[in-house]
């Protein structure tokens, strides 16, 4: 049997997963709620999204997600407060992020309502997943692959639209050492490093699984010509902090204009930290670093929040940051999760 929220039809699941959890010990993104959302393209329209419950999805071989990749996503969470309301942090810039990685895959744009409203629909079904520990969140996914079949290389006449979420903790445990890149890339100019696709995730497995047999956790991104440009942490952006100056570097076709990217920005204009984003080279970094001018540097994400990097390796050198008192990665992160949670003010209207 089905009902509707706000003209969703939703279908319930028979049973319930959620006394199998434990909310105390949560890892990140193993476990999935009840419900996704599903929403389908065909016939040259998205279809009116529903929720149905989470469970797997049956695919023709020759959809064109297992051959040309074509296929993005989203993340955000949700959060419970004190009072047991759900906020999500600005889901309106997922939506239009979404359209922007849409429109360079060739996958048709999908409208407002069937994000939003979808979204808040499903998070009332699954209300009880929303984990309410600190440190704690419900992670949402949402994403859109090609569904529609054929190997022709050319886009899909059919996709599929998915939320999935899962009650998560912490994305890492600790800090970070991180290899500066210096052979691959992640983005090229007119590229897709600007898009969340898939691909650009892919892409980075077999760099990384090489850092990490030599002793790191993750590669510093550098641009693809030179490799001199400091671009992105991981699948984080990446801010570097100078003396009391901030830096990261600029968006453009390489670097992704994350969210909690932009947040910080905001967030140190408010705060009167200075910050400046403009191109950070390795040299400037590995200068600053021998000179004791380097105080922090830190990988910044959804998933992720606000990362500290404790050592960067470059060229057969391993170089560690300082542990330093008033850390702006530690205050902007506190700033950042205290709005997010209900937990302090909200000037900036990211609270939704
Ligand atoms: C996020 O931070 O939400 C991302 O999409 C990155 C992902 C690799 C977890």
């Amino acid at each position: 049997m089905s009902t509707e929220i706000n003209n969703i039809e939703i279908q319930k699941a028979t049973t319930s997963k959620i006394s199998n959890v434990d909310f105390d010990n949560l890892s990140f993104g193993k476990v999935f709620s009840d419900h996704m959302l599903l929403g389908v393209y065909k016939e040259g329209k998205w279809q009116a999204p529903k929720v149905v419950p989470y469970e797997p999805i049956t695919l023709d071989p020759s959809a064109k997600i297992f051959h040309y990749g074509q296929s993005i996503f989203e993340g955000l969470k949700a959060y419970k407060d004190a009072n047991g309301d759900t906020f999500l942090f600005r889901p309106l810039d997922n939506w239009k992020r979404l359209n922007i990685s849409a429109k360079r895959l060739s996958i048709p744009e999908l409208p407002e309502e069937h994000f939003i409203e979808g979204l808040k629909a499903l998070l009332q079904v699954d209300d009880e997943w929303i984990p309410k520990k600190d440190g704690s969140s419900l992670y949402i996914r949402p994403f859109i692959f090609a569904s529609g079949n054929g190997f022709h290389a050319s886009p899909a006449d059919e996709y599929t639209f998915i939320i999935a979420t899962a009650p998560s903790g912490a994305y890492f445990s600790g800090q970070l050492k991180v290899l500066i890149e210096q052979t691959y890339s992640r983005s090229a100019n007119g590229g897709v490093g600007f898009a969340k696709a898939g691909g650009n995730y892919a892409g980075q497995f077999y760099p990384t699984q090489l850092a990490v047999e030599k002793g790191y956790q993750q590669v510093i991104w550098t641009d693809d010509t030179t490799h001199e440009y400091i671009e992105e942490a991981g699948a984080m952006n990446i801010f570097i902090r100078i003396n009391d100056t901030l830096i990261t570097g600029p968006t453009s076709d390489r670097i992704l204009d994350g969210i909690t990217r932009k947040s910080i920005l905001e967030i140190a204009k408010s705060e009167n930290i200075p910050f400046e984003v403009r191109k950070i080279s390795v040299t400037e970094v590995v200068e600053a670093s021998k000179n004791g001018s380097l105080k922090e540097m830190f990988g910044a994400g959804t998933a992720a929040v606000i990362s500290p990097i404790s050592a960067f390796g470059y060229k057969d050198t391993d170089y560690d940051l300082p542990k330093i008192a008033n850390s702006y990665g530690e205050r902007l992160k506190k700033r950042i999760t205290d709005i997010q949670t209900n937990k302090s003010d909200d000037s900036f209207g990211w609270r939704y």
